[in-house]
């Protein structure tokens, strides 16, 4: 089984190749609706999501796997097709999102700091997932910087969970994407790259060693990290090169060289930033895992608009979906350019 799931993960971050992240809840596939004036219904959100699997090379050439939400992973495409069968037919691998969502931690601090919740019933959970063909499973915990936070009690509780459910994963024969996520958007992100590269030092060291007590096998793992990165409301703002050196130096620094590959979430960056950060940091070369891309916003944003929940404009969210995943391809090599870019 260990053999098994180090060859998806390999997979899913196969050079030139990253993660979409299409596993928004019911509330937040709302807000992204809400933003193009569409209306959160069940046949808009299969149309948009149906829209994106049907980019056919888009998918073929750049996309690895493609995290799902429960609804979605049971859905049919209008034809009938199961979407999991539109997402295999490219050679992607399809996954699923488990956690049921970042919970107010109890005790001084809950006004904001979070815990995931989704562990019981995970085991069962996970063997049904599998029947429907996922292979690799998503878990994301919310680390907050603000004045007193993260407390020590909020890491601890995030990452002893994580490691719990990446075990769980690996017993049911998927592959965990264990994802702790300092924050860099939100009221309290005010922070500056300095605190954002210690505290997610710290998450990730926190982590690391849960996973360990848990017996996960790092080879069968991919971790989805932030950058480091300063806080959105931060006045003192790190150039493109600043953001892609410190993220790799707190990786070495915290991440095993087992661990097959790292694919990061965008977590509010536009969508030229975080293919430009992710191009500069593969382009330094001599890394011991694969960093690529696992996006949500920053791969769908242009697709989102384009498309603005309306039939006639399918092509061009597909356009513009094809574009993104092209440009993040190839910063996952390490060759994208800002003229490459702009020559779409
Ligand atoms: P963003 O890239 O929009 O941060 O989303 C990635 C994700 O899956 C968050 O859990």
């Amino acid at each position: 089984m260990t053999e098994k799931l180090a060859d998806i993960a390999q997979a899913m971050v196969a050079p030139g190749k990253g993660i979409l992240a299409a596993d928004e809840s019911s509330g937040t596939i709302k807000k992204r609706f809400d933003s193009i004036k569409a209306e959160n219904t069940e046949p808009n959100r299969r149309d948009y999501r149906e829209m994106l699997f049907r980019t056919a090379d888009a998918m073929r050439e750049h996309i690895s796997g493609v995290i799902l939400f429960d609804e979605t992973i049971r859905q049919k495409a209008k034809d009938g097709t199961p979407l999991v069968d539109l997402i295999k037919a490219t050679g992607a691998v399809p996954g699923i999102k488990v956690d049921t969502g970042a919970k107010a931690l109890s005790g001084p601090t809950s006004g904001i700091e979070k815990v995931t919740e989704g562990l019981d019933g995970l085991r069962e959970r996970l063997a049904e997932y599998h029947k429907l063909g996922a292979r690799f499973a998503k878990w994301r915990a919310v680390i907050t910087i603000a004045d007193g936070c993260p407390t020590w009690n909020c890491v601890k509780a995030n990452a002893h969970a994580l490691a719990r459910y990446a075990a769980l994963c690996q017993e049911a024969g998927i592959v965990p994407i264990v994802e702790p996520e300092v924050l860099m958007d939100g009221e309290h992100a005010k922070h500056d790259i300095d605190r954002c590269h210690e505290v997610t030092e710290w998450t990730l060291r926190a982590t690391f060693e849960e996973l360990y007590d848990a017996r996960v096998r790092l080879e069968g793992m991919v971790l989805k990290p932030n950058m480091v990165i300063a806080g959105q409301k931060s006045a003192k703002q790190a150039s493109a090169e600043e953001v892609a050196e410190r993220t790799v130096s707190c990786l070495k620094s915290s991440v095993p060289a087992a661990v097959p590959g790292i694919a990061f979430l965008s977590g509010g960056q536009s969508d030229e930033r975080a293919t430009e950060h992710l191009s500069l940091m593969n382009a330094m070369g001599d890394l011991p895992w694969k960093l690529t891309f696992s996006y949500g916003r920053a791969l769908q944003a242009a697709a989102l608009e384009a498309w603005s929940g309306r039939p006639e404009n399918v092509a061009a969210g597909q356009r513009a979906f094809a574009h993104r995943a092209r440009m993040n391809g190839l910063a996952a090599l390490g060759t994208w350019t800002r003229s490459l870019e702009k020559a779409a």
